[in-house]
């Protein structure tokens, strides 16, 4: 696991948005797994800013999103195909046809599960998987008790989840729908690399035990422990509660060369 304690938020973004970039520019045809809520944000906008001022090309990438909600229109600005629409994709040209996002009105939600990760197969796999993380430890929407051997397939939200999410629909609870499908967490661990954000002290605990707690389905998360290329990037709120937070700054700050593009991913 490599920590990237960062002072900030908005340098933690910068750091993402060039492995991500470094990754794009290396294999322009990059498959990519994309995430949501409020952390990824930042980092999104850095990518825009990219393809907007440089010209950066993201043509030939295919994207994954992790999770989506059931029963919510895709038009509904709540939706997840909504969000990555206004957040990202209506900003750089990506070609329609190489977006997937999970279809929470699917009429067979289970058929729709497995042709999703076949889809991932027939992409190649994906080579970064880009992750937030609940306060609960959950990634995606695989919440604490999820398998860590689990597939793409639907997840009944936690209170704690749904009480996180209701900011987005209107603080109230009662609209927050209570069911999703999401990318299982072997799903997650097979992506060649594994790019974790988290920022705010509401995320200490949980982060704390994703990186130094024991491997555990209550701290989803934790199953990151597991994979040979995950790179966590925190800001310092988000990395209060970290024993061997030292070590990890001197570790970043004492990198070789040879390793300083973070970006190992193939
Ligand atoms: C939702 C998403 C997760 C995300 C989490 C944290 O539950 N399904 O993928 O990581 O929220 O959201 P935020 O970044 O807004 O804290």
């Amino acid at each position: 696991m490599e920590v990237i304690i960062q002072p900030d938020p908005a340098s933690a973004s910068r750091v993402a948005a060039q492995i991500l970039l470094a990754l794009v520019t290396r294999k322009p045809n990059a498959v990519l797994g994309l995430a949501t809520g409020g952390t990824p944000l930042a980092l999104y906008r850095e990518l825009i800013t990219a393809h907007k001022d440089r010209g950066f090309d993201f043509s030939r990438v295919t994207t994954f999103n992790l999770d989506e909600y059931i029963g919510l229109p895709e038009n509904h600005p709540q939706s997840y195909h909504a969000f990555m629409h206004e957040n990202l994709f209506r900003h750089i040209n990506i070609q329609p046809d190489r977006i997937h996002i999970p279809n929470g009105n699917a009429p067979d939600i289970q058929a729709h599960c497995l042709a999703y990760e076949e889809a991932i197969r027939n992409a190649g796999g994906l080579d970064l998987q880009l992750l937030g993380i609940g306060s609960d430890g959950h990634i995606g929407f695989n919440e604490p008790t999820s398998s860590l051997g689990s597939r793409t397939r639907t997840k009944t939200l936690t209170r704690q989840t749904i009480e996180d999410n209701a900011r987005f629909f209107e603080n109230d609870p009662n609209q927050v729908p209570q069911h999703c499908i999401t990318m299982g967490i072997a799903t997650i661990l097979e992506a060649r690399c594994a790019l974790l954000l988290a920022f705010g002290k509401g995320k200490a605990d949980a982060i704390a035990a994703t990186i130094e707690g024991p491997l555990s389905a209550m701290i989803p998360a934790s199953a990151l422990q597991l994979h040979p290329n995950a790179i966590i990037i925190i800001d310092q709120d988000a990395a209060a509660k970290l024993t061997l937070a030292d070590y990890y700054k001197e570790a970043d700050a004492a990198k070789p060369t040879w390793q300083q593009d973070h970006a190992t991913a193939p």
